[in-house]
């Protein structure tokens, strides 16, 4: 059976840096929150050491422009996460991990009493999230250099 565990920063990072920001071959993918207030998942295949799937929460509220979109209650302090760095290992797409690390994405908020789960989601990966609950919501917005997104949310 996949595992996954909370695990420090420096577990998710190459995963994260190889998926996400693969031309970053010199430095590794790092957010402001990831020492000090982020929660960081990690899954694990049956057998394998290996990390090949991560994902990093933590609190922040959704962007103002989506207010129309997503309940007021979403915006109180404490109310949402955002998630980030959700990537799974080529080897290992499509066979459950990224269900499994958002899946602990959402008991983590649960615990530390939060609602709603929010990301940017680049747009090949809106069908995995809208396949977890999350639903999207508008307009498309360009990130530059990695390309059309989408704001997808829930509640948890
Ligand atoms: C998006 C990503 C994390 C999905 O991870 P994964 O481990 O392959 O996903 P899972 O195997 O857990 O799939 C979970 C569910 O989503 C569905 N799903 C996953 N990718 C899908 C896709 N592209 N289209 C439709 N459904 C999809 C699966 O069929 C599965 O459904 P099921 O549980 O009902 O069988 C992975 O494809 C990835 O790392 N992509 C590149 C990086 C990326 O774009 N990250 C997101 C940045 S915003």
């Amino acid at each position: 059976m996949p595992t996954v565990r909370r695990v420090p920063a420096a577990v998710v990072r190459p995963l994260r840096t190889a998926i996400l920001r693969p031309t970053w071959t010199d430095r590794l993918a790092t957010y402001d929150q990831d020492e000090t207030v982020a929660v960081h998942v990690a899954a694990y295949l049956d057998g394998d050491d290996a990390v090949h799937g991560v994902g990093t929460i933590y609190a922040e509220a959704p962007p103002d422009d989506n207010r129309d979109a997503i309940p007021e209650t979403a915006y109180a302090d404490g109310a949402s996460w955002r998630l980030r760095g959700m990537a799974t290992s080529e080897a290992a797409r499509g066979a459950g991990l990224g269900r499994l690390v958002l899946e602990e994405c959402f008991a983590v908020v649960r615990e530390r009493s939060g609602s709603v789960l929010w990301c940017n989601a680049r747009l090949v990966a809106v069908p995995f999230y809208a396949r977890l609950g999350m639903a999207a919501v508008g307009p498309e917005f360009d990130i530059p250099g990695i390309g059309p997104h989408y704001v997808m949310w829930r509640e948890v």
